[in-house]
């Protein structure tokens, strides 16, 4: 059964279309490594899969945000390379580097891969989720999350981050046959895991699309924008009024066809999008959120002020969540985050 969604929560009305004053704020990666609290938990736990994967830790890091901020929602810590762990890949993080995975090129290895342990595997997640709802706050709702099967394929492929995604890129162009094979199998297990992150008491979703820039607009729309509308399809076949935002980070222009085809609910924005042109081509579409430069946040000051005022002017009057454009950075000083929350909550109708 679906519980029902917490009353009066900005965070959700927002993604309901309606204009909120003050705008709701969560931040993209608000749990990590900027927090002393997080690092604290880190040192005890070698493995950062494990971290994930350890309910009462992962419950406990999810909340350390909340606990700290003023902040209008949680969003359950894990990270989208699960899926892949999940479906048989061997994936690690390795200390300073990033994450590392056994590279998947060929139809064999794909082939290798399977849905059978998954739900299995997911399940630590599922837990971390009942665990921080039964937690939080009234009207604070927990999001859900998972990689875009792009951004997922991204990483199966080449095995690690990169700058331009070209193993990924080539395998789709050379052998469309065996990439389509990947993204299905991510479509299909992103569902299920979306699904079963909502059952256990999620209250909106959010796909993140890092890597979706730089295509180009017929793959963009083969790779990004179809498998996503698939998966967004398939879970809400399930979990029919599940709120979903789409992050198709570095789409630029083709932003606003993700926003009219993808089928989610609110575009999340990331720093390059220009917010006149947001407020202009996509928030009559769709509710927005975004989109201040996470370096900003770093460098702090009078630049900071003005940046927060612009984004809310400029996107405050109409549906509307305030984040980044792009994840929270570890040198991130504290009293940054507590100020733009503070100009934030300042703003009046
Ligand atoms: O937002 C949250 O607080 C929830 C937690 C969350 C993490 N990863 C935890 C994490 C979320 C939503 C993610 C998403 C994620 N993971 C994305 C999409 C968003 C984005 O930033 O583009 C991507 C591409 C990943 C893959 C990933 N995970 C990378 C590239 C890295 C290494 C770089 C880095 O930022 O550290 C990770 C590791 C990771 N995921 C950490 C955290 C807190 C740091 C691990 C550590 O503490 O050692």
């Amino acid at each position: 059964m679906l519980r029902v969604p917490p009353v009066r929560s900005p965070l959700l009305r927002a993604l309901a279309g309606q204009t909120n004053a003050p705008p709701p704020i969560w931040l993209m990666r608000q749990a990590g490594r900027y927090l002393p609290e997080y690092r604290e938990v880190r040192s005890k736990v070698s493995s950062f899969l494990d971290l994930c994967r350890t309910p009462a830790l992962a419950a406990e890091l999810t909340l350390q945000p909340l606990r700290r901020f003023d902040l209008d929602a949680a969003i359950v810590f894990s990270d989208i390379l699960i899926v892949p762990h999940a479906l048989g890949q061997k994936v690690e993080f390795a200390e300073g580097e990033g994450p590392r995975l056994e590279p998947i090129g060929d139809a064999r290895a794909i082939g290798r891969l399977n849905l059978d342990n998954a739900d299995h595997a997911l399940a630590p997640v599922y837990e971390t989720i009942e665990r921080v709802v039964g937690a939080l706050p009234q009207g604070i709702p927990l999001i859900g999350f998972c990689g875009a099967p792009w951004t997922v394929a991204t990483y199966m492929v080449e095995g690690h981050g990169s700058k331009d995604q070209a193993g990924a890129r080539l395998l789709a162009y050379r052998d469309r046959t065996t990439f389509q094979r990947l993204i299905d199998l991510l479509v299909e297990a992103s569902a299920d895991y979306l699904v079963a992150q909502v059952r256990a008491g999620a209250s909106a979703l959010q796909v993140f699309d890092s890597w979706a820039g730089g295509l180009p607009e017929d793959e963009f729309a083969r790779w990004c924008i179809a498998p996503t509308r698939r998966l967004i399809e398939l879970v809400k076949a399930k979990v029919a009024d599940i709120p979903i935002i789409g992050f198709p980070r570095g789409a630029g222009a083709l932003a606003e066809r993700y926003a009219k085809a993808a089928g989610v609910d609110a575009l999340g924005c990331d720093t390059s999008l220009p917010v006149d042109w947001i407020r202009d081509r996509l928030q009559s579409l769709v509710p927005v959120q975004g989109n201040l430069d996470p370096l900003l946040l770093v460098a702090g000051g009078k630049e900071l002020d003005r940046r927060v005022q612009t984004i809310l002017e400029m996107l405050g009057s109409g549906p509307f969540i305030f984040n980044l454009g792009h994840g929270i950075r570890p040198e991130t000083p504290i009293e940054n985050v507590e100020r733009v929350i503070s100009l934030v909550k300042a703003q009046r109708a």
